[in-house]
């Protein structure tokens, strides 16, 4: 119910102003979010990379509603992989960038799908001559054929253009097993949007069975999976079946989000594993934020206590 209630509030304007106006908020931002700027994206990533971890960069923005903004969204990941570039932390895939479809173009009225293809196009050029790759992250169920019609259309110039795949929808399992093909990049999240009962599964236990099956999936593959959850027993359960199945530890990866089990990516990492920390930056992150705030209650002191202060 709780959760329900908070997504539904990531979409609400009045929240939205009520939220990004309260004054403890900014305590919990500076948790999960890098800082408003690239030189703060820039800084962390110095400091991950220097940690052994790998870094996957956001820009925070969605449902970008005009042209001009969604080429803007493009232009500052094309500008933040030069940048990368010229620093030395992009080589090797290093660090990489996540894009919201719905950032660069998807929404729009007119040739949305077509706009943001060609706003991610862009960005993969950038990457590749920065030595990088680029993953689409996954929004709401309707965006997931887009997506992957987008995907499709991209991979024969960009190969390595990696997606996310959500296991709280049923369709999920056949979607992996479709991308589990050489050369091709899945990070599987469990998903933090919400669906109806047709389209996906509701109850945790269904979740993340889902989740166990489609890492069994992608790890018996020929792709290059990328486990992306914080759950011990599912990060346990993909490092028998990675055993299980004899690959080795370059091929595959583990991620997590900045500001969330810090201490487990250092233990991850330290061990030999590919760890790689998503790390959102940007002054729009009202959306991540409540998505944050939704799957974990022990978050929401800090955001009830922010709404009592407007009072
Ligand atoms: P879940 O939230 O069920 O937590 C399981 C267990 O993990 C908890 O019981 C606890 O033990 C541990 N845990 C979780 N959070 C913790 C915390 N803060 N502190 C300590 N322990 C904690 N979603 C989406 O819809 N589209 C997308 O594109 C992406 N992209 C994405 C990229 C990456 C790199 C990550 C890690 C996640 C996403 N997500 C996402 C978000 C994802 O769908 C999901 O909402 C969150 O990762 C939370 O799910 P968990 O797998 O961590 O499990």
């Amino acid at each position: 119910m709780l959760r329900r209630a908070l997504l539904a509030a990531s979409a609400s304007h009045r929240v939205r102003g009520i939220v990004t106006a309260a004054p403890y908020t900014r305590d919990v931002v500076t948790r999960f979010v890098a800082g408003d700027t690239a030189d703060d994206a820039i800084g962390v990533t110095r400091r991950l990379l220097a940690e052994g971890l790998l870094v996957s960069l956001d820009h925070l923005g969605e449902h970008t509603a005009d042209p001009g903004q969604a080429a803007a969204v493009a232009e500052e990941y094309v500008r933040l992989l030069g940048r990368l570039s010229a620093d030395g932390l992009a080589s090797g895939g290093r660090a990489e960038v996540s894009v919201k479809l719905t950032a660069v173009g998807l929404g729009l009225r007119d040739h949305g799908e077509k706009t943001a293809a060609q706003n991610v196009a862009r960005i993969c050029a950038a990457a590749a001559d920065a030595g990088t790759t680029v993953t689409l992250d996954m929004e709401d169920q309707a965006g997931v054929e887009p997506a992957l019609r987008v995907l499709a259309e991209l991979r024969p110039d960009f190969p390595d253009l990696g997606c996310v795949i959500q296991s709280y929808l049923r369709r999920s399992a056949d979607d992996c097993a479709g991308l589990a093909v050489a050369g091709s990049r899945v990070r599987l999240c469990k998903g933090a949007y919400r669906a109806p009962d047709e389209v996906a599964f509701t109850r945790h236990s269904e979740v993340d069975r889902s989740y166990a099956r489609c890492l069994r999936i992608l790890l018996g593959g020929d792709g290059y999976p990328m486990l992306a959850t914080h759950d011990p027993r599912l990060i346990k359960i993909a490092g028998i079946r990675a055993d299980a199945v004899g690959r080795a530890p370059g091929s595959f990866e583990y991620q997590m989000l900045y500001g969330v089990r810090p201490a487990e990516q250092r233990r991850l990492a330290s061990g030999g594993a590919r760890m790689r920390v998503y790390v959102p930056y940007g002054s729009d992150w009202y959306g991540y934020l409540v998505r944050r705030l939704a799957e974990r209650p022990a978050n929401l002191a800090f955001f009830l206590r922010s709404l009592v202060s407007t009072g």
